[in-house]
């Protein structure tokens, strides 16, 4: 009997196992020094010298655009190909949606298409790419669109953590270092490149941002001597902004260490495996794989995601055979909510769609054996020989 494969999974061991037992044994659960240490390793990780750990990343886009200034009145852009979490952040601050289309092959934001939103949309205060499977966006001219028109870039990286990209002057930069950013945020959700169960993380260069967002992950209140309007003893706090709890644990922050250690082996062993499938499915012409970027070396790829016309049914054979593939996403515009609140309608971003109809995301995590790869290979290539089998 083969296993069933996941299209994604996390890999844990005792290290993390022995650190949450060190933090269940000590006096902090919530935040405590774990998560400052957390914070400080992975800011290393990024090249960044600010991260503020979060309890998610749906948190970490949310205060990334409180933090920003987003607000009732202003737009913002992104992405339809993403997570809701993206938009939803925008929205929660009261702002705007505005999408632009995607390049229907990689799914990640189309720079003609940013620039001509913006022309149309002078109001748009942020933008929010996102790195589709850990593809990295192209930062450099989104910056420059950015500036021309008093936006700011914030970086959806929660599938590109571990990864970095190449600059036109050959300069490399870590993915979360800000090179070209206002802000990066990160996603420690299970299926991601490394997990702390739920988790987040946003990192900026600007120690003011940094201050604003530990503010504004525990209810915009201040514990600050320089920052307080009055002071009336140790036991005195002031609230200075609308927050939330958005803190993480230290039992979380525990398992976020040990993960950190462990992230380049892992992105190097996705390298491998994603460079298996592209050669594994090189001989199966009914199959598109993604042309791969310049400085594919660098990448660290979340989602193995292929196009074909047969998706649907490509589908359901791979889980007949226990291949948990999934698809990666149906583009928010097209979700009931944003049609309705906001009129958007099917064709108003036929790159979206075209990716959507052809999209499939196969089994990808750094435990997988190069036998599972070629058992997923094997069985994409036998459905286009033989047509879908029954488990
Ligand atoms: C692109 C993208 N953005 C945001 C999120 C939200 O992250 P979380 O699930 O940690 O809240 C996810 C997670 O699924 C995601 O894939």
């Amino acid at each position: 009997m083969t296993r069933d494969l996941p299209y994604g999974r996390q890999t844990l061991g005792p290290e993390e196992e022995d650190l949450v037992r060190e933090v269940l044994r000590s006096d902090w659960l919530t935040q405590g020094p774990r998560v400052p240490e957390f914070e400080r390793d992975l800011a290393a990780v990024c090249g960044a010298p600010c991260a503020v750990a979060v309890n998610n990343g749906t948190s970490a886009l949310y205060l990334a655009c409180r933090a920003a200034g987003l607000a009732p009145g202003d737009l913002f852009l992104t992405s339809p190909v993403t997570f809701a979490a993206t938009a939803n952040a925008g929205l929660l601050c009261g702002a705007g949606p505005v999408f632009a289309d995607v390049d229907p092959e990689t799914g990640n934001l189309d720079i003609g298409a940013v620039a001509a939103a913006l022309e149309t949309h002078p109001r748009i205060k942020a933008i929010l790419p996102v790195h589709l499977g850990g593809r990295i966006c192209d930062l450099e001219a989104l910056d420059e669109l950015a500036g021309r028109h008093e936006a700011v870039v914030i970086e959806d990286a929660c599938h590109a953590l571990g990864g970095a990209w190449p600059a036109r002057d050959g300069k490399v930069h870590p993915v979360g270092s800000c090179a070209r950013s206002l802000m990066t945020c990160f996603s420690f959700h299970p299926v991601k490149t490394i997990t702390t169960g739920e988790g987040g993380a946003i990192t900026t260069c600007d120690p003011e941002l940094d201050e604003k967002l530990r503010m504004l992950r525990t209810h915009g209140i201040t514990r600050d001597p320089r920052l307080l309007h009055e002071n009336h003893g140790p036991w005195y706090y002031e609230m200075h902004d609308l927050g939330i709890n958005a803190r993480l644990t230290d039992i979380q922050a525990a398992v976020g260490i040990v993960q950190l250690r462990r992230l380049e082996t892992w992105r190097k062993r996705r390298l491998e495996l994603v460079q298996r499938y592209d050669r594994g499915l090189a001989a199966v012409p009914e199959v598109a794989v993604q042309r791969r970027p310049r400085g594919e070396d660098l990448t660290c790829w979340h989602l193995m995601i292929i196009r074909t016309p047969r998706r649907d049914e490509l589908f359901a054979h791979l889980h007949a055979q226990g291949i948990g593939a999934q698809v990666h996403y149906l583009p928010l515009h097209l979700h009931p909510y944003y049609r309705e609140r906001f009129g958007f309608a099917a064709g108003d971003f036929p790159g979206a769609e075209a990716y959507y109809a052809q999209a499939l995301s196969l089994p990808l995590f750094p435990a997988m054996t190069d036998g599972d790869c070629d058992r997923v290979i094997e069985a994409v290539a036998d459905f286009f020989r033989t047509g879908p089998r029954a488990p």
